[in-house]
């Protein structure tokens, strides 16, 4: 069987799609099918980002008139139109939401993805994308401010000069978020927010000393020293 033709069609076409099909779709299943999906509220309630406060801080006419005080049913009004607009401007068909336990994605965006992540309301549809033209969001959650987002969002290649995302102007009225605007923003800042390793996705590796510049602890000690001395 192993040496003929069909046999090996049978193992590599039938036999591996099989084993696919236990390992990443019964088995989690058997695994999580008695827990509970959590409702957006839910979410909402394991704790509000700083960025969602600092949004009603930055711009507060704006944040009280759609959003109104900062609460959990606030908060989780904001996550949810955030998910529809990530659906509704196609941001999946550019971004996944899945770090995969190969190619040492977790070096680069952190955590593997595990499949209770997705049990939620906010996954449905899931948003695992099929393409990355570019990164991965699934831990976005404060790696950028506010601020850059606004910016990003608004006209990405002003942060980004050579980058391919669209601009997306009519999140914005006249330079301020709109609703949808602070809904997306508070969306992709929630991204990831659920970890433990939150906001520190990846152990920061040492920084290597550039050549040339190995005493450069010592050359600081000195500077400091040379300052001290002439005040
Ligand atoms: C045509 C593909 C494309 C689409 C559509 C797109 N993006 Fe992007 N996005 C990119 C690329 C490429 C980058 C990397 C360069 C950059 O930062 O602009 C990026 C970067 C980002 C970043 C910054 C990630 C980081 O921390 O470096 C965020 C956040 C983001 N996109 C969110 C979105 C959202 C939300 C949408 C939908 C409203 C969207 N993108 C739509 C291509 C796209």
């Amino acid at each position: 069987m192993f040496e003929s033709k069909s046999g090996i069609l049978a193992i590599a076409g039938l036999g591996f799609f099989i084993f696919a099909f236990v390992v990443m779709g019964a088995l989690p299943w058997t695994i999580y099918r008695d827990q509970p999906e959590d409702t957006v509220l839910q979410l909402a309630q394991n704790g509000i980002t700083h960025e969602f406060v600092d949004l009603a801080e930055r711009f507060p006419d704006e944040f009280r008139e759609y959003f109104g005080e900062v609460s959990y049913a606030s908060y989780a009004e904001a996550l949810e139109l955030g998910r529809d607009v990530y659906v509704a401007e196609a941001c999946w068909h550019c971004h996944s939401q899945f770090v995969r336990p190969v190619s040492r994605e977790d070096v680069r965006w952190g955590p593997v993805a595990h499949a209770r992540e997705y049990n939620n309301e906010l996954q449905r549809p899931v948003l695992f994308g099929t393409r990355r033209v570019g990164p991965d969001l699934s831990r976005e959650a404060a790696r950028r401010s506010n601020d850059w987002h606004v910016a990003h969002f608004h006209n990405p290649i002003d942060v980004v000069p050579l980058t391919v995302m669209p601009a997306y102007p009519w999140l914005f009225n006249d330079r301020v978020p709109n609703k949808k605007g602070m809904a997306i923003i508070t969306y992709v800042q929630w991204l990831g927010s659920w970890l433990k390793e939150y906001p520190d996705y990846e152990t920061p590796a040492p920084v290597e000393t550039a050549p040339g510049q190995d005493d450069s602890e010592s050359n600081l000690a000195e500077r400091d020293h040379d300052a001290a001395e002439k005040t």
